[in-house]
């Protein structure tokens, strides 16, 4: 056993030195079309694309499915940094492994009830699931959720990374994973494609992701595009009117950034005095909007907010920023063929 592991890692270190990039042209992109059927079956689900990447391969493939069957993504970032050594990465990778370890992340998924379908996304280490997965499995119910693993990978292919998830999750409904070796992830798109048609989603138990009316928006912060949502409400509605507006921004409590808008919204909503992380709210007390990232020891709010809507990207970019920054909120440009929420 310890052989085989030897044997394996070798063989993938030996490849690691060659990782063949293939530019993405038109020509290897091939069909690269999503079935209708299969869109509509998506759409009708909840979904959530979780991934954890240390140097961009999976996290590549997590927004290629994105931008293909629509969701929310969320990337699983532990608090420790793996540094950027590719050897020093691989030591601390073993280390965890032998000692069974939870390294603690830095984010949390706010509603995870709310998703039905749950893709997770992870590179194989050390021929197997890298255990800041394990943490971040560990963290929530699956109960009831269809789950789809996608792997990224050397030499050594899946390893047991899935078998581990599947230890991990017990009795839930685990679905055909996706396995791309590292010199696939920037080749043909059929690989992909094929996959997510053939997959056996099961019926969905709401529409929760059916609603269209939502309107899909673009915030852009430093030069950087995110996506989010508008609600399909009275308030949203009225947000949405005024926009593209740029609102400056200040950051608060280590959990928001707000800013004033230009005018008012009649507010016809209660609104609440909590938050989930990636909530875009109103405030009609001091007349501000704010975009909410990150639980924190006090997840009471003294104002009233009205959700408005939902950053739909990853909300690491929050943490990253300086205390004062303009944010300019715009509907987004529907690209023909793309898949909004
Ligand atoms: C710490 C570490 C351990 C790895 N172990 C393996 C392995 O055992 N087998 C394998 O095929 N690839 C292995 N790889 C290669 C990665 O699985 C592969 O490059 C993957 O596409 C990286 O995904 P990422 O860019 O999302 O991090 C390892 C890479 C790292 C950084």
């Amino acid at each position: 056993m310890v052989s085989l592991a030897l044997l394996m890692f070798a063989l993938f270190a030996i490849g690691y030195g060659a990782v063949k990039v293939n530019a993405a042209t038109s020509e290897n992109r091939g069909r690269n079309t999503m079935s209708d059927a299969q869109i509509n079956i998506f759409k009708e689900h909840k979904v959530l694309i979780a991934y954890f990447s240390w140097s961009g391969n999976t996290r590549k493939i997590a927004r290629e499915i994105q931008q293909k069957i629509g969701g929310d993504i969320f990337e699983i970032v532990p608090v420790k940094n793996y540094g950027t050594d590719f050897h020093a990465a691989v030591e601390e990778a073993r280390k965890e492994l032998a000692a069974n370890a939870r390294p603690p992340l830095k984010n949390r998924v706010a509603n995870i009830k709310d998703y039905d379908v749950v893709f997770i996304g992870f590179p194989n280490w050390v021929g197997t699931l890298p255990m800041p997965v394990h943490t971040f499995l560990e963290q929530y119910s699956f109960e009831g959720k269809t789950v789809i693993p996608f792997c990224t990978h050397g030499s050594g292919g899946l390893g047991d990374t899935v078998e581990s998830l599947k230890k991990s999750l017990g009795n839930i409904n685990i679905l055909e994973p996706l396995s791309l070796g590292r010199e696939e992830i920037d080749g043909d798109r059929d690989k992909i494609t094929d996959w997510l048609n053939a997959l056996k989603i099961p019926a969905a138990a709401n529409a929760a992701q059916g609603n269209n009316a939502n309107t899909p928006i673009e915030i852009v912060i430093n030069g950087k595009k995110i996506k989010g949502i508008l609600n399909d409400t009275p308030e949203a509605a009225t947000f949405r009117a005024m926009l593209p507006q740029t609102v400056s921004m200040g950051a608060f409590g280590g959990r928001e950034y707000y800013g004033d808008i230009k005018e008012r919204i009649n507010d016809t909503t209660q609104g609440k005095l909590n938050f989930a992380d990636g909530d875009i709210t109103y405030c009609p007390s001091n007349n501000t909007v704010a975009i909410f990232y990150a639980q924190t020891s006090r997840p009471n709010l003294t104002m009233r907010v009205i959700t408005i809507g939902k950053v739909t990207d990853d909300l690491l970019i929050f943490h990253n920023l300086s205390d004062s920054v303009n944010m300019t909120f715009s509907i987004a440009n529907k690209i023909e063929g793309e898949q909004t929420l």
